[in-house]
């Protein structure tokens, strides 16, 4: 059951060649997703043979083979997490019931909405990313950024699986419209605002991959809750490949801070502009990235308080992050939840019915999640003995979905005026100084073994290669 069968035309584990109609709907979409992915996955790596990971079973030890692949020829297909005997629906009104095997009517719209919102993210990273294959600079962080541009395609094939199985007409209607929207495009734009920021360089790549790929994460955990049994198997199968995604964004940024400290003990300067002549990143622009990267994410989880989380919740469709673990009664008709709120000249805390706050309760568990990295980060900067420390910004700060939108808000959580706002806007978000300098440093450097300036090389390999490995054959 949960070994892939390779043989077909697409890879799966879910008995596709037993389901006629279904496998020739998929089979018609496979061609558009491959155009999609010549017209808008990575730029120019048509010939490249690359070093990548495919997924040979679903079970936890050893479901990934490596071998060189080129990237429009990888086996893309549907996998699902094997399902458990007699599952029961653990939360919400429907509570202690046979977890759904299919589609209920009455949730059908809901649970429409939810994939495809989820399914959008998918190739809309591979259109932010499509470039920067161009400025790599590392061979090694090439084969990563190819491998997450993969995976992230075939999410996209997790949740068109479940469009065309379980949602019928309108459901292949919504999977074409999947290849359809365009990361930043004006007319047909992809659905979430994070997703429609350009993503111009290494540096917020990896910020993207520690902080948004993060977001992916705690979504994909609340669906993996979920009643509908096979949207909970696929994308539990999902994270086991997006923690690679995140390990890409937080060694990379380690990497860059180890590099600047490295120059500021050699130059022994803490001068931006030195740093800066120096060719590496300073730790300040690194922090204004942090924000920008951070603040954008947590927009994603939604308003503070919102009647659809309460419904999604309620109706069984999407639990809280680790609903499983939790001690409570699982249905919180009762409970209430403190989200902050812009009183006259103070942010102040409201008790609001916990059902309407579970977009906030996800989102500070993804804050807690996210400061562990940061806090390793800092480790590095201790370790090359200075003093500096890298912080998340306050939740407030640079937010425009939900009450706190709009407010001006310090990193440290100080409520302040437009004007001093716009006074220290650029000591708190990237300028387009710093983002002309880190684009300054994005040159080519694909040599096996060499890299950039402005980056440590990895401590080790991918899959216990060496770090100057082939990774990419270029032909
Ligand atoms: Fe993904
Ligand atoms: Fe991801």
């Amino acid at each position: 059951m949960s070994s892939i069968d390779y043989s077909e035309t697409i890879p799966n584990n879910v008995r596709l060649s037993e389901d006629r109609t279904l496998q020739r709907a998929l089979m018609q979409w496979q061609p558009n997703y491959l155009n999609w992915w010549s017209d808008m996955g990575p730029d120019g790596s048509q010939a490249f043979d690359v070093y990548l990971r495919t997924a040979v079973s679903v079970d936890p030890q050893g479901w990934a083979q490596f071998g060189y692949v080129k990237m429009h020829e990888y086996r893309w297909g549907v996998f699902l997490n094997p399902g458990e005997a007699d599952r029961k629906i653990h939360f919400g009104d429907h509570k202690g019931e046979a977890a759904w095997q299919d589609v209920p009517g009455e949730h059908r719209a809901n649970l429409r909405r939810i994939i495809v919102t989820q399914g959008d993210t998918e190739p809309a990273s591979v259109e932010q990313q499509r470039h920067l294959g161009l400025t790599a600079p590392s061979m090694y962080d090439l084969r990563n950024l190819f491998q997450v541009n993969v995976e992230e395609g075939r999410h996209l094939w997790a949740m068109v699986y479940l469009l065309h199985k379980y949602f019928g007409r309108d459901g292949r209607e919504e999977a074409e419209a999947l290849l359809e929207r365009r990361s930043g495009q004006q007319d047909n734009p992809r659905i979430l605002e994070a997703f429609n920021e350009p993503t111009p360089d290494w540096l917020s790549l990896f910020m993207f991959t520690y902080f948004t790929d993060r977001d992916g994460k705690f979504q994909l955990c609340a669906l993996a809750e979920s009643s509908f049994d096979p949207l909970a198997r696929t994308t539990k199968f999902m994270l086991t490949e997006e923690a690679h995604h995140m390990f890409v964004g937080e060694s990379g940024v380690s990497r860059v801070i180890q590099r600047t400290c490295q120059v500021m003990n050699e130059l022994k300067t803490n001068d931006p502009a030195k740093l800066r002549a120096a060719g590496v990143i300073d730790l300040q622009t690194i922090q204004r990235y942090l924000n920008v990267h951070f603040s954008v994410t947590i927009d994603l989880f939604g308003a503070d308080q919102s009647s659809n989380a309460a419904t999604f919740y309620s109706t069984g469709l999407k639990g809280r992050y680790e609903e499983g673990k939790r001690s409570d009664d699982h249905q919180l008709k009762g409970g209430s939840y403190r989200v902050l709120q812009v009183r006259g000249d103070r942010l102040v805390e409201q008790e609001v019915p916990m059902l309407n706050a579970l977009n906030e309760v996800l989102r500070d568990d993804y804050i807690k999640d996210s400061i562990g990295g940061v806090e390793r980060w800092n480790k590095v900067i201790e370790k090359a003995g200075i003093l500096f420390r890298l912080t998340v910004p306050h939740k407030a700060f640079h937010r425009r979905i939900g009450s706190l939108a709009g407010a001006h808000v310090t990193p440290e959580g100080r409520l302040v005026s437009h004007a001093e706002w716009e006074a220290h806007r650029n000591e708190w978000l990237p300028s387009a100084e710093d983002r002309a300098y880190v684009a300054s440093l994005m040159g080519r450097v694909v040599e096996p073994g060499r890299f950039a300036n402005w980056i440590a090389p990895p401590v080790m390999g991918i899959n216990r290669q060496p770090v100057d490995f082939e990774y990419v054959r270029f032909n």
